[in-house]
């Protein structure tokens, strides 16, 4: 709780995963719960901000103060589009989306069938890199802040990412923590900044590891 810091910045972020269409019955998912980026946007605005939220498919109960725009979209694709809208006129975005890296190259208008079918083989194109695009965006004085979940050389894996996005700063999750990670209510990170800093945290709750990360964001 650290009063209206954050009053008079439009912050832009992404939550939850993307789904991918197969058919009009079926997808291509992930087990992101949306629970990091809500509390980020439930944070951001207590403390002043106007957030735009572009979400995913989520089912977390939320109550959003007027002051968050909530934008639902399902894919990538839509993700992307809704972010390049509300970028230009944002101070900082936040990308905590799991984004799927594939989407299905020629999703089906009708429901694929099973009988007297062999079984589909569904070919994969890449899907746009949503933090990368706004990296090659940014504006002088723009905050854009990434995620990162990995298994191994963790440090390392996020530090490359936080270059080649032209991230400022990232948000590292290692998957080895326990209570870490998709679908909990507390998360432990550490974070990696652009101008050099590693700065790691215990486990907490997320909505307090929400507001340790708008805290190193008001210190770039
Ligand atoms: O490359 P990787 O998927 O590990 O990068 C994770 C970071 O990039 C997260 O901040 C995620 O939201 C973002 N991302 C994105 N669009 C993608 C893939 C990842 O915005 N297609």
């Amino acid at each position: 709780g650290k009063s209206l810091d954050l009053a008079g910045k439009h912050i832009l972020i992404t939550a939850g995963p993307t789904y991918e269409r197969i058919d009009p019955v079926r997808f291509i998912g992930n087990y992101s719960s949306g629970k990091m980026g809500y509390a980020l946007a439930e944070e951001a605005a207590a403390r002043g901000a106007r957030v735009t939220l572009v979400s995913g498919h989520v089912s977390i109960a939320h109550d959003f103060s007027p002051s968050v725009d909530v934008v639902r979209v399902e894919s990538a694709r839509q993700m992307l589009d809704a972010c390049e809208a509300a970028f230009a006129d944002a101070d900082a975005a936040i990308m905590c989306a799991a984004v799927a890296d594939y989407a299905p190259a020629a999703p089906s208008d009708t429901k694929i069938k099973r009988e007297g079918n062999e079984p589909p083989v569904i070919r994969l194109v890449k899907n746009p890199d949503i933090a990368r695009t706004l990296g090659e965006r940014k504006r002088s004085g723009q905050i854009l802040v990434g995620f990162a979940l990995e298994t191994d050389h963790e440090g390392d894996n996020a530090i490359s990412k936080l270059k080649s996005k032209n991230l400022d700063m990232i948000v590292l999750n290692s998957l080895r923590d326990a209570g870490a990670g998709f679908s909990t209510d507390t998360n432990k990170i550490t974070i990696y900044t652009a101008d050099g800093r590693t700065v790691p945290f215990p486990l907490k709750d997320k909505r307090e590891v929400a507001d340790d990360i708008l805290d190193i964001m008001l210190t770039l």
